[in-house]
Parts: structure tokens; C-alpha cells; sequence
């Protein structure tokens, strides 16, 4: 557990990687693209420094229009950020790799990143259309690449100097156990769906032992009601410390040594869920003795995106 830090200003250093990943990360899963830019600008306004985006997300461009537009106007300069996108599931073939992470770094305006992440373990049929699928409407996974032929592409953008960091995404322990085994550059972050519901301890066990950072998405169960956020341990949390059940479950999540990604969309959210705290120890221990376990984004087992809806 980590002890008096300030979250909002915390970083951690990347073992597997160059640089060290902004515990508070802001995530870029919004589907409007003009509140992608409003939302972005707002977090930089904010503090937020570690942006999070992905191709999936088709709004790449639009994040580095409000980035540039921060840059601009002399807020913040590249290096002051750190900036995650994702391969899609249908660029897993080697050659497919290095063509879609220039076209996401001309989308986002950028020369470089700081982490590159497999966005699943799945590889779909190439192409232009993102989840393709049969007659029957079943995906159409390609059998022609392993998820290793795909981190060895990705491990020569980092040889190349193009991402200071690689990582992986929507990934089981039993999958990311033998890629790490067999990886050169192993994975520097691991980002999976985790909160209060959904622990993954056995995986942020693996990880803190391996030196990979385990970057917790949907740390408020994605705003689900009922579900993290309603929680009668939480709200009795916040109410007793003067906090939110937003900010007790985000700072629950730092505490544990995760990083974790929240999106807020408006500035009085960016605020809020920026203004974190370590809680004290007898909350945290009340959390950590929750036993409610919910999966709320089926993503792991298919390649399928859970929380998407774009348009
Ligand atoms: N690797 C993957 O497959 C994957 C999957 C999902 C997400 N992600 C990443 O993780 C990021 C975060 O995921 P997420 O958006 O599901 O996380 P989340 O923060 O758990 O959930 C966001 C939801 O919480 C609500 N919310 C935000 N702040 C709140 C507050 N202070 N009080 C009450 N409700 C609040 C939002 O409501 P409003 O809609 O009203 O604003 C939204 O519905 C994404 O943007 C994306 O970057 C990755």
C-alpha cells in the first residue's frame, strides 16, 4: 500500500520501460467527438497529465486537436504528458503494426508515445472494418498471427525510439503469463477493467512481482448504478471523510498501487475526480474487505468491446 503521497501529482516508474506513468490517468472513451475536445482540454486545464486514447475510440484526432490547442496556448509542452494509445484488433499482423501506429500518431499530432498497448489479445480479420464479423454475426478472428508475432512488431517500435513503453490490454493472467515468458521487452503496463468488484489480485500480484504497472480501467464500474459507486461501504466512506464516492474509489485505486483512468466529461468532474487523497487506513481496509465481484465489460473473452458505443 502506498502511504502520504500526493495521487494527484504521483508517478511510477516504468521497470519494463523508459519513464514513469502518472498514477491519475484521463481516459479518452467518450463517443462525441466535440466533447472529446472539451473533455481533453478541461483535464489538461485541470492537472491531468497522463491521457489515455485508442484507435478503437475514433476520436485520436480530435484528442490532439485539444491537446495542440493546450500546447499553443503555452499550458503544457509534449514532454510534460504522458500519452497511451492502443492497436486495434485487426492490425495484429506484423507488417499491419508499424502502419497503424504512425497512422494513431499523425491522428493525435504526436512524433512519438510514451506506451503502446496490444488494445486485446485478440486478433480480428484485417481490414478496414473493426469488428468484423460472419453472415451468423460472429467475429471473424484471423488464425493466421499469434499474439507474440504481434509483441515482437511492437517490441521493434521500441528499439526504433517510437514508444518508450509497450503493454497489453483486456488480458488474462494465464495469456499474459507465457507472452511475458517469451517477450524480449516485456510488458511495461497492463490494463484491465478493475474496482472495487473486480480486485484482480491475483494479476496485480503477477504484475507488481514481474515490475509491470497494472493501469485499472472502469474504477468506478463505469458509472454503473447500482454498482462501485453505490456501494453502502463507500458512500458511508465518503460521507464520514467529506469526499465523493467517486474520489474514495479513485483513491482506493491509487492506494493499492495501480494507476487507474477515469473520464470525466464536464470541468466540475474533471475537478472532482482529480482531488484525491489517501484514505485513511481503517476506510481502506473496509474496502479492501468488500466481497462483491462483478466483471462489467465482457471484453477478455472475446476481443469484443463491452463500453463502446460510438458512432
Ligand atoms: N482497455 C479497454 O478495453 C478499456 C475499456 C474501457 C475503458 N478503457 C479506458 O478507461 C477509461 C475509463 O473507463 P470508464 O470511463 O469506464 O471509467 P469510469 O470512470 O469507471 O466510468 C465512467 C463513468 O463514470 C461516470 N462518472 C465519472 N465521474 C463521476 C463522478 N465524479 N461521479 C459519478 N459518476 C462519475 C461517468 O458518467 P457521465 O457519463 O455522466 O460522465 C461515466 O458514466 C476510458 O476512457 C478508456 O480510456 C479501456
Amino acid at each position: 500500500m502506498i502511504k502520504y503521497a500526493d495521487f494527484q501529482t504521483m508517478r511510477i516508474p516504468l521497470k519494463n520501460g523508459t519513464g514513469q506513468i502518472p498514477a491519475v490517468g484521463f481516459g479518452t472513451l467518450i463517443a462525441d467527438l466535440a466533447l472529446t475536445i472539451s473533455a481533453t482540454r478541461d483535464a489538461v486545464d485541470v492537472g491531468y497529465r497522463h491521457f489515455d486514447c485508442a484507435e478503437r475510440y475514433q476520436n485520436e484526432r480530435e484528442v490532439g486537436e485539444a491537446l495542440k490547442s493546450a500546447f499553443d496556448a503555452g499550458v503544457i509542452k509534449r514532454q510534460d504528458l504522458f500519452m497511451t494509445t492502443k492497436l486495434w484488433n485487426t492490425n495484429h499482423r506484423p507488417e499491419r503494426v508499424k502502419p497503424a501506429f504512425e497512422a494513431s500518431l499523425k491522428r493525435l499530432g504526436l512524433d512519438d508515445l510514451d506506451l503502446y498497448l496490444a488494445h486485446t489479445p485478440f486478433a480480428f480479420q484485417p481490414g478496414e472494418e473493426f469488428d468484423p464479423r460472419d453472415a451468423a454475426g460472429n467475429i471473424i478472428y484471423d488464425k493466421g498471427v499469434t499474439l507474440l508475432d504481434t509483441w515482437q512488431a511492437m517490441e521493434r517500435l521500441v528499439t526504433e525510439g517510437k514508444s518508450r513503453a509497450i503493454g497489453l490490454s483486456d488480458i488474462k493472467l494465464e495469456q499474459l503469463a507465457p507472452l511475458y515468458e517469451a517477450a524480449t521487452i516485456k510488458p511495461a503496463v497492463v490494463q484491465v477493467e478493475s474496482h472495487i468488484y473486480l480486485p484482480e489480485t491475483e494479476l496485480l500480484d503477477f504484475c507488481r512481482e514481474k515490475g509491470m504497472v497494472l493501469l485499472a480501467f472502469a474504477p468506478l464500474g463505469h458509472g454503473m448504478r447500482p454498482g462501485p459507486i453505490e456501494d453502502p461501504v463507500v458512500l458511508s466512506i465518503a460521507a464520514r471523510i467529506g469526499k465523493t464516492p467517486a474520489q474514495v474509489l479513485l483513491a482506493w485505486a491509487v492506494q493499492r498501487g495501480t494507476a487507474m483512468l477515469t473520464t470525466p466529461k464536464t470541468t466540475a468532474r474533471a475537478l472532482e475526480n482529480f482531488d484525491i487523497s489517501p484514505l485513511p487506513e481503517d476506510a481502506f481496509a473496509e474496502i479492501n474487505a468488500i466481497k462483491t465481484r462483478q466483471r462489467l465489460n465482457q471484453v477478455v473473452e472475446s476481443g469484443s468491446p463491452g463500453f463502446i458505443r460510438l458512432k
